[in-house]
């Protein structure tokens, strides 16, 4: 069943009756994802999406706790909205990951929250909006076994009409011991397939040519009907069968459950996008073993291996942390050896940030003093910007065929777009536009961006 303001009408007046809603989205692109959930809700209960704060009658912040700074930015933006708050009646939500947890806080801190609510308690929002709307607090952060909110179809609010985002699963079983995600977003569970291809054949009529299918961890996909199993691989293989001519893309992949089938699968579908983004967060073996990621540097290193035998055109990227629990220099000069023999196209790195409630908060010291976490980071972002440019150098002079999102930020004489590995190229207009695949040779390069020319 989908959604629509009529299932609603039929039961009790609408909670948004024509008011303006405005949605702030930080943190990853599950929220992004989430975000387009909440509209879908709350306009099939009479709200409309506005892009002007100053306008709105519902603000909706969408927040992230996965690391300490995540957070004060958004505390900051709180304070922000205070005078916007005094000024005139506005409802304040807060939603998502933070929501989840930090409950009273939010509601204590500073005085302006109306709404809470975390990542499975999205159907409930028109409730929540009509007891703040009454005067009261609207509060839940129940996390839920089941929801993946299946059925209801994201309003899509990425602009650009070309590649969307479809999540697959939510939540995390990993326990990674630095990691808040299983805390703030609950158990894993996936989505009913079937309900993932509709969405992406919608998608498809209406326009979009790239989708990225979204979960934490996308390899522990699994879903059983009476009849059959699909795993991810077979998940990944029906979508890229909906249409030759639509890209399919994922985020993210833990490297533990990597299989040879998911390569092979990707190695038989052309539009399957050549590009794997393989946290390592480590590189030595000691400190992956005390962030409980259930591999060692030897089988991430086998798993890389994989992907170039099976792949040889497949961009790796990764995220890495610096300065976890008791790093020492060796462990860390492990993290730059493997950074240096994978050669990833590009990396996020983060300075670890202890997270309340973890397993490492619980029973490890945050003992790495902070400017040695900074000089590590630091030395981890130079050498990465090293790996980007050799990586990139290395495709000047070949030929890419490329999906066009949009202008180009310095010259609205060349767009831009990406390639199957992800990079992203800019050229000139031409007669190309939006939405188009062109096929592009590479003149130059800088480490974050490739140039080139349109060939056809
Ligand atoms: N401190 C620093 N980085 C973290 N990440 C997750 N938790 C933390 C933390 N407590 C990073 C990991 C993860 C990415 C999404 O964020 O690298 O892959
Ligand atoms: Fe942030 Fe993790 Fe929540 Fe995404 S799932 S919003 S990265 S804490």
């Amino acid at each position: 069943m989908t959604l629509t303001s009529e299932t609603f009408r039929s039961v009790r007046p609408l909670t948004g009756d024509g008011r303006k809603l405005y949605i702030e989205t930080y943190g990853c692109q599950m929220n992004v994802g989430d975000s387009e959930i909440v509209l879908s809700i709350l306009q099939a209960e009479g709200f409309r999406y506005t892009e002007q704060i100053e306008q709105a009658d519902l603000i909706l912040i969408n927040t992230c706790s996965i690391r300490d700074n995540a957070e004060q930015r958004i505390w900051n933006r709180l304070r922000d909205l205070k005078p916007l708050k005094k000024s005139r009646h506005v409802l304040i939500g807060v939603i998502g990951c933070m929501a989840e947890r930090l409950r009273e806080a939010l509601i204590e801190r500073e005085q302006i929250v109306d709404i809470v609510a975390g990542p499975d308690a999205y159907r409930d929002l028109p409730r929540l909006v009509r007891e703040a709307t009454d005067g009261g607090r609207g509060v839940n952060v129940l996390l839920s076994r089941e929801e993946t909110y299946a059925e209801i179809s994201p309003v899509r609010l990425d602009k650009n009409g070309v590649s969307a985002f479809i999540a697959i699963m939510r939540g995390c079983n990993n326990m990674c011991s630095y990691c808040v995600v299983p805390y703030t977003r609950g158990n894993e569970r996936s989505r009913d397939p079937e309900t993932i291809l509709a969405e992406a054949r919608d998608l498809l009529a209406s326009g979009y040519k790239e989708v990225t299918l979204l979960g934490q961890n996308v390899n522990s996909y699994r879903w059983e009907s009476e009849d059959r199993v699909t795993d991810f691989a077979d998940l990944l293989a029906a979508v890229a069968d909906i249409d030759p001519r639509l890209r399919v893309r994922f985020a993210t992949s833990h490297p533990k459950d990597l299989s040879d089938k998911l390569l092979e699968t990707m190695a038989a579908h052309p539009n399957l996008c050549r590009c794997i983004h393989l946290p390592a967060q480590s590189g030595s073996t000691r400190l992956l073993q005390l962030m409980n990621r259930k591999y060692t540097r030897e089988w991430y290193m086998d798993r890389i291996e994989a992907i170039r035998r099976i792949l040889p055109d497949c961009a790796i990227t990764t995220d890495l942390i610096a300065g976890f629990c008791t790093e020492t220099e060796e462990d860390h000069a492990q993290t730059l050896s493997l950074m240096e023999w994978a050669g990833y196209a590009f990396a996020y790195m983060f300075k670890y940030s202890e997270r309340p409630n973890t397993k490492a908060a619980r029973h490890m010291t945050d003992d790495v003093p902070d400017e040695v976490k900074t000089r590590r980071l630091n030395e981890i972002i130079a050498l990465q910007n090293e790996l980007s440019l050799r990586s990139n150098r290395a495709d000047v002079g070949r030929r890419f065929e490329v999906l066009v999102e949009g202008t180009s930020k310095r010259s609205d004489r060349q767009l831009f777009g990406r390639n199957s590995q992800n990079k992203v190229i800019v050229f000139d207009k031409g007669d190309h536009k939006v939405g188009d695949y062109v096929t592009v040779e590479v003149t130059d390069c800088s480490s974050a961006t490739l140039l080139g020319r349109a060939i056809d």
